[in-house]
């Protein structure tokens, strides 16, 4: 079912790699909602991955970037602006990236040059976006900007490492940036807490497979997939989310606000 909730809207999306990736689910959703879009990823990923193919499907331009370099991402805002002759509505960050959780690093054996490579991608690569488009004037009044985020950020799992600290920053900076940008300009910006979903960042943490399916179990309505994502995604890009912002919305079947569940309780007795 559609809605033509984004007509008329333009953006920009960031970490579409495969059909799995949560960007590339909210790229065919917001397409089919009439929005249009500029899809970006690094070099490497765009030589890996097939994201040619879905700008085909979507009928948008696939532009290079590293998210955490600032010339890069001033040439693709200036880019993606040529693209439009104009102003953006929308930018989705779907970044995160550790070399500690990679390689299965805990607490007490984080490689440091490596965490801060993991702050610098899954989150200042957040703030640099939002500084880069608030100089160059480049989101349209009532605009939206949304990041994932993962419940990491207020719970400690232990094989989440530092990514945990990159979540509670990624919130962080949507509260402080989101300020700015809707007291100078009337911009949203949000975190969404997406439940573990089954794609390649997901996947690369030891243990997914447990805590999928322990979050399975703690979520009364069960884990959010990628294309429940990216359908409350398309709701914060719409104009019915117009006052939403500064928010870390938890999009996760229940399972932040629930202490056990009987499924679970079972599971233990049994
Ligand atoms: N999968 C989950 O269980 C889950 C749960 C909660 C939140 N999230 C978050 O959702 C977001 C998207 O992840 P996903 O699960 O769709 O996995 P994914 O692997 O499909 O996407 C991650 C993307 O980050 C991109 N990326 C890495 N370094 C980059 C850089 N320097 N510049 C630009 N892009 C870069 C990758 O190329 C990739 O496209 C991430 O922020 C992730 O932490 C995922």
């Amino acid at each position: 079912m559609h809605y033509n909730l984004l007509k008329g809207k333009k953006g920009l999306i960031f970490g579409a790699l495969d059909e799995k990736s949560i960007a590339w689910q909210t790229a065919q959703k917001i397409f089919s909602e009439g929005g249009q879009f500029v899809l970006t990823n690094t070099p490497i990923a765009l030589r890996m991955g097939q994201l040619q193919t879905l700008g085909k499907a979507c009928n948008a331009p696939v532009i290079s970037a590293d998210a955490t370099n600032i010339e890069d991402i001033e040439n693709l805002l200036d880019q993606t602006q040529d693209h439009f002759g104009g102003k953006i509505d929308f930018i989705l960050h779907s970044i995160g990236m550790s070399p500690n959780v990679r390689k299965g690093r805990k607490d007490d054996n984080l490689n440091y040059n490596w965490m801060l490579k993991t702050l610098d991608i899954s989150a200042l690569s957040f703030h640099k976006i939002m500084q880069v488009a608030e100089k160059k004037d480049a989101i349209n009044p009532w605009g939206s900007i949304v990041a994932l985020s993962y419940i990491a950020a207020q719970r400690t799992f232990p094989d989440y490492a530092d990514m945990a600290q990159a979540k509670a920053m990624l919130e962080s900076i949507a509260r402080s940036y989101g300020y700015r940008l809707a007291k100078n300009k009337k911009i949203r910006v949000n975190t969404i807490s997406q439940s573990p979903s089954k794609t390649t960042a997901g996947q690369g943490i030891p243990g997914f497979d447990v805590f999928f399916d322990y979050a399975q179990k703690m979520s009364p309505l069960g884990n959010a997939t990628a294309e429940d994502c990216a359908n409350y995604i398309v709701l914060l890009f719409s104009d019915l989310s117009r006052m939403v912002t500064m928010q870390n919305l938890m999009h996760d079947g229940g399972f932040s606000a629930t202490g056990i569940t009987d499924e679970l309780i079972q599971a233990i007795q049994s």
